[in-house]
């Protein structure tokens, strides 16, 4: 059994003293993990995000393997490639004129870090000092300290506190406090100092799918522009049509100077980060100085079979199947919307895109330490549907190629919860 040799195994955001088991996987095809022992389980939340054609897709799966015939990997320092050529070409034409270069690095936290360093460094190589950054308290931009500091402050962090760098932080927007919001930015960009303001636009997936307004990041990221504050948009989540768009932020009138994009880039087959930046940005670092070039690059540094895995992703984005599949999946959460909202115990029902989130009301504050999670995370697993609720906070994220019925087998089980709570039986 697979599960006797897990010891040697250090999972992550995992306390391994509480924890049960992890359960062993063998394979995955479409929705479906198989389990060791003979278990489906429907994959309602693509594997941490990432995953948006479907495990195992033959596509995906070809693409990396005719690349791993012809070149698996090749320093990307002094050498080029043509799937690193291909990709950036497809994600410049993704994100329009206002773009002009591609920077890769290996996954979400990476492609956050590369952003706030290129902004700190904008300023630093003009001869300015701004080196803060403004962001929403309870955002997640991943681990390295970097994004850290940028991130919500809290349990996860309180180790690394001194360690970490100042920022301003924005309250997280709650639906009601945005007239506050704007204020405490008004007051922030009084300091001369702000090199950037980083943002996960419109959905805030980890502080618990917070979906706040266009309307909100519009006038944040038009009052930074205004004092020459350059914009992040991490779309490691909400891109790749998750949140709607293609990209979040073109569904606003917002063009951030920088886009940071992983997770469902290469279909959710390989580790790949890019950053993507305008002339402006690049300019500044263009120089006879050596010491005005950007110092960082990882060994794996635009793989070629992660550079081929997101090419391929791209050609199925293009198809026409993909895209009323991503439709289908908006209307199956639309419907199950308005059958969630005759249940008392779930409140702040929300949809953004392929996103759907409510939370389980309980005795305690909504939160990620809400003591709930752990039953609700047992209550689906039990119910063969990996379900990994934020707090008391449950979404639904599966892969795009969801069917009816494989969707219906999430809302069996979502609406077990509804009359099991109501009931008292939970
Ligand atoms: C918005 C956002 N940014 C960054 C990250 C970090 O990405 P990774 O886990 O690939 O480092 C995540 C991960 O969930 C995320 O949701």
């Amino acid at each position: 059994m697979l599960q006797e040799k897990d010891h040697l195994i250090w999972h992550p955001f995992t306390q391994e003293k509480l924890a049960p088991a992890n359960v062993p996987i063998v394979s995955a095809k479409g929705v479906w993990l198989k389990a060791e022992d003979g278990r489906n389980i429907l994959d309602g939340i693509s594997s941490w995000w990432t995953n948006v054609h479907g495990h195992s897709n033959k596509y995906l799966a070809d693409a990396i393997y005719k690349q791993a015939l012809t070149m698996e990997h090749v320093i990307f320092a002094g050498f080029t490639h043509p799937k690193a050529l291909e990709l950036s070409e497809r994600i410049l034409d993704k994100v329009g004129d206002n773009y002009s270069k591609v920077f890769f690095s290996d996954n979400g936290s990476t492609s956050n870090e590369v952003a706030l360093k290129m902004a700190m460094q904008y300023f630093h190589n003009k001869g300015e000092i701004k080196n803060k950054i403004i962001a929403f308290q309870d955002s997640y931009h991943g681990d390295t300290f970097g994004v850290m500091s940028t991130g919500g402050r809290g349990s996860f962090t309180a180790a690394f506190e001194p360690n970490l760098f100042d920022v301003y932080h924005l309250d997280a927007p709650n639906g009601k406090n945005e007239a506050h919001i704007i204020k405490q930015l008004t007051s922030y960009v009084k300091n001369d100092d702000i090199a950037a303001f980083a943002f996960e636009p419109l959905v805030m997936g980890t502080a618990g799918m917070v979906m706040y307004s266009n309307e909100l990041l519009e006038k944040l990221c038009a009052i930074c522009k205004a004092h020459g504050i350059l914009t992040i948009a991490d779309e490691v989540f909400t891109g790749f049509y998750r949140a709607g768009d293609f990209f979040s932020y073109q569904g606003t009138k917002v063009l951030p100077d920088l886009i940071c994009m992983s997770k469902g880039l290469t279909g959710g087959t390989m580790t790949l980060g890019l950053t993507v930046c305008t002339q402006d940005i690049y300019d500044a670092f263009y120089s006879d100085d050596k010491l005005k070039m950007f110092s960082h690059g990882h060994s794996y540094t635009g793989n070629p079979l992660a550079c081929s895995a997101a090419c391929a992703s791209l050609d199925l984005f293009d198809k026409p199947e993909t895209r009323s599949n991503i439709e289908q999946l908006m209307g199956f959460h639309t419907s199950f919307k308005s059958e969630l909202e005759v249940f008392d115990c779930f409140e702040n029902i929300r949809q953004k895109g392929t996103i759907l989130a409510f939370e389980v009301k309980t005795e305690e504050e909504d939160s990620y330490f809400n003591p709930i999670r752990n039953k609700l995370y047992d209550f689906f697993l039990s119910r063969e549907v990996l379900l990994r609720p934020l707090g008391n906070t449950v979404y639904l994220v599966p892969p795009y190629c969801i069917t009816k019925d494989e969707y219906n087998i999430i809302k069996k089980v979502v609406l077990e919860l509804g009359e099991a709570i109501k009931n008292q039986e939970f």
